[in-house]
């Protein structure tokens, strides 16, 4: 009787393990990963490769990081999370850190996100327009840096076309059709205030240049947040997309698209394809998909409902709370694997459960941070042979909840990348408000630019 019991627990033990065993990745799987990363950012640089490849390189018209010089009054949106925030940030010259920002946030209801593009960009301009009389703005016209993260196609700083929506955005009529646009237009639709937009900054850029207005070694943004995404400063003769070959620019790796070309199917598995089936964009962000705080809750939802119907998990009985979609947030996967034991999802879980959710969002965030280790191994590789260098050392500047939450996606990140990057040294600082404050930065840096051409 007793040999029975244990046996069959033994061989329940087992089936979980084999499960969460696929979600393991080998020294030599990471190397993989490295690799394949490598090729498709060298496909998205060249100019015939770059329609097809997966990681797209989108050029972004930031030449430099900034020098500390800096000044001004600017305005700041910042669009792509969850909310919306505007923001003035006031940078005095002279000495770093010397940023102070007022910001009011706005929720965008999941109507508006998914709604028309026109809609859209109409509350956009209706929550400007509140924060101005906030301010007791409405008739200082200010430079406006507006951080938009999405994969934009740019031809010129503040000019970009959005490529696709990601993470949980998918309004009308905006694919294919320039973001500044559509924000002056709905600015001239609202007629009652001007505003001077001079750069669109996807929130990677803005991180880097935060942290880089601090830190003249941080030539890389990476952000672990909803989605997941890195920018590094790139050799211009490198960047086939534009004329001309001196210094560099940054690009926006958009390396959430990775696997979109079937390249990483071998380490993709059953829950992967759920999730992605079930998403917003089938098919896209596929590494995205597997590293990013939007998804990795999912993920865990996918593998407790397989387990659970398997009979290995909650006595076999699946409850609403976790059929429902968006249950597990980045925040409560961080907060499960930080204190571990019981579960407020209305599910009738025993302390053996418990320990076995902890396992599975373990095995889900390990996974994902090894992942984002061996793309950033790849970058730092790749700017360390631009340069010639046996050895590089260089800053990332870091944002995002996921890096910022979690007991030990950044402990990961950083081991993966000093095991398959071991000529470089790489340093991760953390980003405050990188996507207000850069994109305010970004303006100045233009401000400041335009101002000297005019001598
Ligand atoms: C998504 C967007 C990208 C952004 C990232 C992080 O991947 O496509 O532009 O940088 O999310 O917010």
């Amino acid at each position: 009787m007793v040999t029975a019991v244990a046996q069959r627990l033994a061989s329940q033990r087992k089936e979980i393990d084999d499960t969460l065993a696929t979600f393991a990745l080998s020294p030599t799987q990471l190397q993989e990963v490295k690799a394949k990363m490598r090729v498709e950012l060298e496909r998205g640089l060249k100019k015939d490769t770059h329609p097809t490849a997966s990681v797209k390189m989108l050029p972004t018209y930031v030449y430099r990081t900034p020098d500390g010089t800096e000044r001004g009054k600017y305005l700041a949106l910042d669009l792509g999370g969850t909310n919306f925030r505007v923001l003035v940030v006031k940078i005095r010259t002279g000495m770093r850190n010397s940023v102070r920002m007022y910001n009011k946030i706005y929720a965008i209801p999941l109507e508006i996100m998914q709604g028309t593009g026109e809609e859209l960009f109409d509350h956009i301009v209706q929550c400007i327009s509140d924060f101005l009389d906030y301010m007791g703005m409405k008739n200082t016209r200010l430079p406006l840096g507006f951080t938009f993260s999405f994969p934009c196609n740019q031809t010129g700083i503040d000019k970009g076309d959005l490529v696709s929506w990601t993470k949980g955005f998918k309004a009308t009529d905006c694919e294919g059709y320039d973001v500044v646009d559509m924000l002056r237009e709905a600015i001239k639709r609202r007629n009652e205030f001007d505003l001077d937009i001079v750069a669109i900054v996807n929130d990677t850029v803005g991180t880097m240049m935060t942290c880089a207005y601090e830190d003249p070694k941080c030539q890389i943004g990476l952000i672990a947040g909803t989605g997941s995404n890195v920018c590094y400063m790139e050799e211009m003769k490198n960047i086939e997309l534009v004329e001309g070959d001196e210094g560099q620019m940054c690009v926006n790796t958009e390396w959430g698209g990775f696997g979109e070309n079937d390249n990483i199917e071998d380490i993709r598995t059953r829950y992967d394809r759920e999730v992605d089936g079930g998403s917003l964009n089938p098919g896209k962000q596929r590494f995205e998909k597997m590293t990013s705080g939007m998804y990795l809750g999912e993920i865990v939802r996918q593998i407790l409902i397989d387990l659970t119907k398997r009979g290995l998990l909650f006595r076999g009985r699946i409850t609403e709370r976790l059929k429902t979609k968006g249950i597990f947030e980045t925040k409560f996967l961080s907060q499960i694997e930080r204190y571990s034991s019981h579960l407020c999802l209305g599910l009738d879980s025993t302390c053996d459960d418990s320990i076995i959710v902890k396992e599975v969002c373990g095995a889900v965030s390990r996974r994902a941070a090894q992942l984002c280790g061996a793309g950033m191994a790849a970058v730092v590789d790749k700017i360390r042979e631009n340069r010639g260098l046996d050895h590089l050392e260089i800053t990332v500047g870091v944002d995002g909840t996921l890096y910022k939450l979690h007991p030990h996606f950044s402990t990961i990140l950083k081991d993966t990348v000093r095991e398959l990057a071991p000529n470089c040294k790489v340093d991760f600082i953390l980003s405050e408000d990188g996507s207000g404050k850069g994109a305010a930065l970004i303006t100045a840096v233009i401000d400041k630019y335009l101002y000297a051409m005019r001598f």
